[in-house]
């Protein structure tokens, strides 16, 4: 059962440090002898924590009425688990326990009496400690050993399951897995994510297409080991070396493989708790491997998008990892050889720019497509061809269709084999993605004017919040409630669903109807009201301040609603607002957020009975919007279009962060057919923040957000709305006059006469005349021509150099 080798011995006794007998404060162990345990009903506590405090293990809410036991970050407000000792198999949350039995193994027990995972030691004649290291490893020792401090009998650095963190090593009898993606160690001795699907496995990362060399890599050092170090480089014994982008000590850093197949390194924010990606694997979600599935097409333009292959249906309306089946009935080739006449006839489909990744039935050099064609056509087992002409034609017929792509950067076509009377000219099925969250054109989801989420039409003041207080209460709650809730609606939820829901990770919940009207007080304090609902504040049972959405106008049914719920529990970054559960009971459908408290940032840029906002303030605000709507356009598992950006729904912490409010919605607004046209144009003349697109009826995708964006920093840099601005004789402007005007400043690059008056000079022109030029190119008329947000975020960021300030050195 050694899955170690000895060659890791060196390593063992590197991290075999004797733990600090522990001075003061009795309530966090660092070491605990055989016979402890731990019952998951007191999961407020931690089963360790390490000397120095950074890490914490015990249980740790994995789900509905699931739990696992991990290691986590102490200060990361989500918990993170950076270990788990049962990945995938959650133990009940009542009944349950961690145990370091007499003799010496450590092992977890569900409500059951069943063993769902043990380290499977023993010895030491009743001995053994257990301690949890300032490194995060989780080790069983042998005091009596002869070695200098005690022998380690096991420790949870062998045994990575998604994370590694500072000086862990990943050898080559590991792996780091999520879902069906892993992190490993090839045989050829290089590092590479593998993509191990259910019918299919493909290595998609380092580029396939390459050979090692190529790709920077060396196959020569056999020793296969890789460490990421406390200055945040990874480096690996097959050449691959990488840096975070805060590259320096000091930082609590992880390595992790994510469900989406990219791996990245997350920093700690000391101040916030919040992780921020500061390495990603992979820039270009399509280049991994099986998001979209079997005969299904990526394409990231700007958002991830997966469509099936012409001719070819999706296989599970809600996931698109299953990818797509043939519409016509497909030939037996093991049986049509017996009878080549009656082949069936074929012609082709032909989708440009695009291609699949190998399975390749051959390779034919300098042959004509129509060469091409007709190998394929008489190939039974050739379902399509890829054709493309650099200098001269080459050909691959394909057998399989799987990971295809769309880029503009690939030279060829794809052309897909359908029968002959096939009705080619049907449009393609389910052309847009449904794993992320798109816009729909037609639908109203910015109707009303009077303010949205945030933002108290009779200006009452939103509350101090704590955010991640009472998380620890919140735990207790969610036993409690969970544990009767889980008996007793069992049934409500689509069984379909509930495997996915399971899932979630974090706080993310279900809360009753009953539990979100006690906690509102009947819904009594009224603190925003926007298109999708009214919000409440309330205050869980744990004294948890949260806002709590009723949202009207739910299209679809239970299994809708649900699936939108999974996406959306899964959105997590710090300059988004937190969603923290959900109640769906009948026609009652809330949402639960965090509570953010110092309202949405309209009051401060348009109250002028305020104190102006400060200039670093602003940058701040305008560089954490662009962060949030970054990762829910390329970053998070499942891309999303926020369709509503405005200062109502930015909302701000005390520090004056940004969080944004009020993503995921628009697919759950209803569609009524009449109304349409009338709100459309409604919106156009009033909101101010829409696309030119939205009024076109044409599919918009993420850049309708980046006009938005553009608008709210304009008017984070002059301090009032855009579509109030008036000419001398009191004339609305045109946005092609603001344009112009700006055009007007960005040539000049005299920007201080712009900008907010109240602020009296207190700026750093460098950066508002940065801000007007971005504002510039998100306001242009072709969607194509604005920046992505991630190209946003990156020019602020390189931009964000506050001590450039005078007025702000103290
Ligand atoms: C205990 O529960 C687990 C998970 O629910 C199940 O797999 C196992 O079979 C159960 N064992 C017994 C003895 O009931
Ligand atoms: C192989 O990699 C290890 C770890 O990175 C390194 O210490 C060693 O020097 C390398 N060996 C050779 C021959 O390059
Ligand atoms: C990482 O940082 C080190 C030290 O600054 C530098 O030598 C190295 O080239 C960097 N590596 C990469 C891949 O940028
Ligand atoms: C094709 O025909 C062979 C021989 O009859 C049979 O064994 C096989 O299962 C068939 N395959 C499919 C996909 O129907
Ligand atoms: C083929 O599909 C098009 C578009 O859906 C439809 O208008 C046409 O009638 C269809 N033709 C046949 C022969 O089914
Ligand atoms: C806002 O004020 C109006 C008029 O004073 C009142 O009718 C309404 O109930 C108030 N709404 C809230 C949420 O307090
Ligand atoms: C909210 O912002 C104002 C400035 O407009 C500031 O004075 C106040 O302290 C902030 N409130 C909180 C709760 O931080």
């Amino acid at each position: 059962m050694e899955r170690y080798g000895t060659c890791l011995l060196a390593f063992i006794l590197l991290f075999a440090v004797v733990p600090r007998p522990s001075a003061s404060a009795p309530a966090a162990e660092h070491t605990l002898g055989a016979g402890s345990s731990l019952s998951v009903e007191d999961r407020a506590r931690p089963f360790l924590t390490s000397p120095d405090g950074t890490f914490s293990c015990g249980f740790q809410d994995s789900g509905e009425n699931a739990f696992s036991f991990s290691v986590w970050y102490t200060a990361a407000a989500e918990k993170t688990a950076v270990w788990t000792a049962n990945p995938g198999a959650p133990v009940n949350g009542r009944g349950s326990r961690i145990s370091f039995r007499r003799d010496g193994g450590l092992a977890l027990d569900d409500a059951n009496g069943t063993t769902v995972w043990e380290s499977k030691t023993s010895g030491g004649g009743g001995a053994l400690t257990i301690s949890l290291l300032d490194t995060g490893n989780l080790v069983i020792l042998d005091p009596s050993s002869s070695t200098g401090g005690g022998r380690v009998v096991w420790q949870s650095f062998d045994w990575p399951t998604d994370t590694l963190l500072p000086s862990q090593p990943l050898t080559k009898h590991m792996k780091l897995v999520a879902g069906y993606f892993s992190l490993y160690y090839d045989n050829d001795n290089v590092l590479r994510l593998l993509y191990d699907g259910p019918e299919i496995s493909s290595i998609y990362w380092p580029n396939p297409g390459k050979n090692p060399f190529d790709n920077g890599r060396t196959t020569y050092n056999s020793s296969r080991i890789g460490v990421l170090d406390a200055n945040g480089a990874f480096l690996s014994s097959d050449n691959l070396g990488v840096n975070a982008s805060d590259l320096g000590p000091g930082v609590k850093r992880r390595l992790t493989i994510e469900q989406d197949g990219n791996v990245r390194i997350y920093s700690l924010s000391a101040s916030t708790g919040g992780w921020a990606v500061t390495w990603a694997a992979l820039a270009q979600p399509c280049s991994v491997h099986g998001l979209c599935g079997p005969n299904a097409i990526c394409e990231y333009q700007p958002s991830l998008r997966c469509s099936c292959a012409p001719g070819y249906e999706m296989v599970d309306p809600r996931d698109w990892r299953k990818g797509c089946r043939p519409m016509f009935s497909v030939t037996n080739c093991s049986l049509q050889q017996a009878s080549p006449e009656q082949q069936p006839r074929y012609k082709f489909v032909k989708m440009a720019h695009t291609d699949f990744y190998g399975y390749d039935l051959w390779f034919y050099q300098s042959v004509t497509f129509a060469y091409c064609k007709k190998i394929c056509s008489e190939m039974c087992l050739c379902i399509g061809f890829s054709y493309k002409l650099q200098g001269q034609g080459v050909c691959y017929p394909k057998s399989v269709l799987f990971n295809g792509f769309t880029s503009s950067a690939f030279p060829g076509n794809i052309y897909i084999k359908v029968p002959i009377d096939f009705n080619a000219s049907a449009p393609p099925v389910s052309a847009r993605s449904t794993t992320g969250i798109a816009c729909e054109p037609t639908v109203p989801v910015i109707v009303q004017e009077s303010g949205t989420f945030g933002r108290s039409g009779n200006g009452t003041e939103w509350p101090y919040l704590f955010a991640f207080a009472g998380v620890l209460g919140l735990l207790d709650l969610i036993f409690i409630a969970t544990g009767c809730w889980f008996l007793s609606n069992k049934q409500s939820i689509p069984s379909s669903l509930e495997a996915g829901y399971r899932m979630v990770t974090g706080q993310f919940r279900r809360f009753t109807y009953r539990e979100l009207k006690d906690a509102t007080g009947n819904f009594k304090e009224e603190i925003g009201r926007g298109g999708s609902g009214v919000v409440y504040r309330g205050v869980l049972d744990g004294g948890k301040v949260v806002a709590v959405k009723k949202l009207t106008n739910v299209a679809g049914g239970d299994e809708e609603f649900w699936a939108e719920m999974t996406v959306i529990g899964r959105i997590n970054h710090i300059n988004l607002v937190r969603i923290w559960g959900f109640c769906s009971q009948g026609k009652h459908k809330l949402l639960v957020y965090e509570y953010v408290e110092n309202e949405s940032l309209d009051r401060h840029l348009f109250d002028m009975d305020r104190t102006a906002l400060p200039w670093r303030e602003r940058y701040r605000i305008a560089l954490g919007t662009a962060r949030g709507l970054a990762y829910l356009h390329h970053e998070c598992l499942e891309w999303v279009i926020h369709c509503d950006v405005k200062p109502e729904n930015i909302l701000l912490t005390r520090e004056f962060d940004a969080k944004i409010a009020d993503f995921g919605l628009a697919k759950l607004s209803k569609r009524d057919g009449a109304g349409d046209s009338f709100q459309l144009s409604h919106m156009r003349g009033t909101t101010g923040y829409m696309a030119p697109e939205w009024a076109r009826n044409v599919p918009v995708d993420a850049k309708v957000d980046v006009y938005s964006y553009g608008i709210v920093l304009l008017e984070i840099v002059i301090g009032s709305r855009i579509s109030d601005q008036t000419t001398a004789g009191g004339e609305r402007l045109e946005m092609s006059q603001i344009a112009q005007a700006l055009r007007q400043v960005v040539d000049t690059g005299d920007v201080v006469p712009l900008v907010d008056g109240r602020l009296q000079g207190q700026l750093n022109p460098r950066q508002a005349l940065e801000m007007v030029r971005i504002s510039l190119s998100c306001m242009q008329e072709r969607s194509n021509d604005r920046p992505t947000m991630d190209d946003i975020a990156k020019v602020l960021t390189a931009c964000d150099d506050e001590d450039e300030h005078p007025a702000y050195r103290s």
